[in-house]
């Protein structure tokens, strides 16, 4: 990518082919990679391929660095413009260091719109399975990482140019939906005043209800619990079945479309809807009713996948259920139970084939619990064999489970409210926004603060931003498949790796440039001069290359740690490089673009995750 233009990928280009050229055979497997130098007066980075490879040719390894210098510096790169001749160091490292020229124009190179980042050439679309609720259910935690991870695994695919369908496997199809059902409508509640508050409890009551205690009554018989105990249990028994068999005629009234039960079906989904949307929205997410596509939409599907299956001998009978049987596992797939009933899975192959075959997507990425892997190995594997992961032009879509870890409380266990209940996400969430308001509020209330005498509403968006930032910061900038933490002091602080720290990072640039006036919008030459400046820079330059390398490994903590690097950079580089107070024009202008650059940097990298970056803070 932008391989014109940015000349550390031109350097690094030369340097696999120079190390090819003076290594021969004994190239394959030399690290031919660049290390930034632990120290300014060692040049920008260091190459130490002579070392292994002198080991390998029996050679000195200092013959070998000067040979590779050599290649390097060959007219067939072309790289005198770009680097001083490379300077042999200790037993054999090359230092090399790029032009002040050639930095200055590879930042002009970027200084656009689209900062370095050339679109992808696609011939396919890309599937992002986010969010995954349950209908009738408040989102917890859980839903918090699928959302979020989920959304901005997205976003940095669609920011390199590819275009993203987000799908939304909303569970909303089959017994325990029908048991709320039937339990809602015997129990006559007003539906059009109904609440997720409401549903959640008649779906926990319909399943306390339909769950009878079978091996209870046994172990009571078994050990002669007495008759009171024995009649008690099966009298739960007994209703726990009628519940049951009611629930399996509300599914069926449900299948069959029956007017009524449609009807309520279908508000039981916009009531829990209305409040995942508010919840997607505070967050900023692109998901929306578009990415809907839930369980029940792929229902009439079932049948023929499972024959699918049954025809291509992939499904074979088990004790009445139909199996698809793996060679490296002992644990086969349930695809059919033997009352006739799908499951899970069943639906899970049918989206699959759906977003592969009909979305046309050549990656299909499910930013589910980790807790699913071996649900998912089975669905992706199974989809293989069947050949529904081949799309029509013999591409092989990538299929990935990009599993998340458990979101904890500060006892290191799963968060949970003092009562032991599962905290409702709208709660979480709002917390952190009264904390976001409140920090935001005290720091306007300094005369000298940007924010001072700001309308309230305006105080409060700043807010509100400033404590979702907290929240998907902390999601996303650790290792996607580990537990973490939920600390709200930690992640609110405006110091540290957090959220707010890089906001305020962006938000003093904006305020800088506010200050430059006129001189903000300058076209002025960069010029790259102080180890700061160049350290700034080098930085500014890895931006097209780490968004891609994210969006490629799914791993939006690399963009988190760059922009932090990022941040840090800057502060280095603003406390020993004077923006506004040189004389000098050139000076002044150029450094003025740098800080335009960075904050655009900021600005887009921030984006590109999800998170709002306010102006003033
Ligand atoms: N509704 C499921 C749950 O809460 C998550 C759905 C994940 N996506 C999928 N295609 N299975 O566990």
């Amino acid at each position: 990518m932008n391989a014109v233009q940015d000349p550390v990928a031109r350097v690094e280009a030369a340097v696999t082919v120079a190390v090819g050229t003076v290594g021969g055979e004994a190239a394959s497997g030399i690290g031919a990679t660049l290390k930034p130098s632990a120290k300014p007066e060692f040049g920008d980075f260091q190459l130490n391929a002579a070392m292994a490879l002198g080991k390998k040719l029996g050679r000195p390894p200092r013959d070998v660095a000067a040979e590779l210098a050599d290649a390097l510096m060959s007219p067939d790169h072309g790289l005198e413009a770009v680097i001083d001749a490379p300077e042999i160091a200790g037993p054999g490292f090359l230092n090399i260091r790029l032009r002040p020229a050639a930095l200055a124009s590879a930042l002009a190179g970027m200084d656009d719109d689209r900062l370095g980042i050339e679109p992808e050439i696609e011939t396919h679309g890309v599937t992002i399975d986010v969010c995954g609720v349950n209908v009738a259910k408040q989102m917890h935690v859980g839903h918090l990482r699928s959302t979020v991870i989920g959304d901005t695994v997205a976003r940095l695919f669609e920011r390199v140019g590819r275009t993203v369908h987000r799908q939304n496997h909303l569970g909303d199809w089959g017994l325990p939906i029908a048991m709320t059902l039937h339990s809602l409508l015997a129990s006559d509640v007003d539906f059009d005043t109904l609440d997720l508050d409401t549903l959640n409890v008649a779906y926990r009551d319909a399943q306390l209800e339909a769950r009878g205690d079978v091996r209870g009554l046994e172990a009571a018989i078994a050990n002669r619990c007495g008759p009171h105990r024995i009649a008690e249990l099966e009298a739960q028994n007994e209703s726990a079945a009628a519940a049951q068999s009611a629930a399996r005629d509300a599914l069926v009234r449900l299948q069959s479309g029956d007017e009524e039960m449609v009807a309520a079906w279908r508000r039981l989904i916009e009531v829990t809807m209305t409040e995942v949307y508010l919840a997607c929205d505070l967050l900023g997410t692109r998901i929306g009713p578009a990415s809907e596509r839930g369980e029940s939409s792929f229902r009439d599907e079932l049948a023929e996948v499972v024959d699918a299956f049954v025809r291509s001998g992939l499904a074979v009978e088990d004790d009445g259920a139909l199996v698809v049987r793996f060679e490296d596992r002992e644990r086969p797939m349930l695809i059919r139970k033997r009352d006739g009933g799908f499951l899970y899975a069943t639906t899970d192959l049918a989206a699959l084939r759906y977003r592969v075959q009909e979305l046309d997507s050549d990656e299909v990425v499910y930013v589910v619990d980790a807790r699913q892997r071996d649900h998912f190995r089975d669905v992706f594997d199974a989809c293989r064999k069947i050949g529904w992961a081949t799309l029509p032009d013999g591409v092989e879509s990538k299929l990935v489970h990009l599993g998340f870890g458990t979101v904890l409380g500060a006892d290191k266990k799963p968060l949970k409210t003092r009562s032991g209940a599962n905290f409702k996400l709208m709660d979480l969430l709002q917390a952190a926004v009264d904390r976001g308001v409140a920090a935001v509020a005290g720091r306007a209330a300094d005369p000298k603060a940007p924010t001072h005498g700001l309308p309230e509403a305006e105080i409060e968006a700043i807010g509100r931003a400033v404590g979702i930032a907290a929240i998907k910061y902390a999601d996303l900038s650790g290792d996607s498949g580990r537990d973490y933490v939920f600390d709200l002091d930690r992640m609110i602080a405006f110091e540290g790796d957090t959220g707010p720290y890089l906001q305020y990072a962006h938000a003093r640039l904006c305020s800088m440039l506010e200050k430059a006036g006129d001189e903000a919008g300058t076209t002025g030459t960069f010029r790259i001069e102080t180890p700061e400046e160049r350290r700034l820079a080098l930085m500014l330059l890895r931006y097209p290359e780490t968004v891609k390398t994210a969006a490629d490994a799914l791993e939006a903590s690399r963009l988190c740690r760059y922009l932090y690097a990022v941040a840090t950079e800057f502060s280095s580089f603003y406390a020993a490089c004077p923006v506004l107070r040189t004389e000098d024009a050139s000076i002044r202008t150029a450094r003025i673009r740098l800080v335009r650059l960075t904050r655009d940097v900021l600005r887009d990298g921030l984006e590109t995750l999800g998170i709002g970056a306010p102006e003033r803070m």
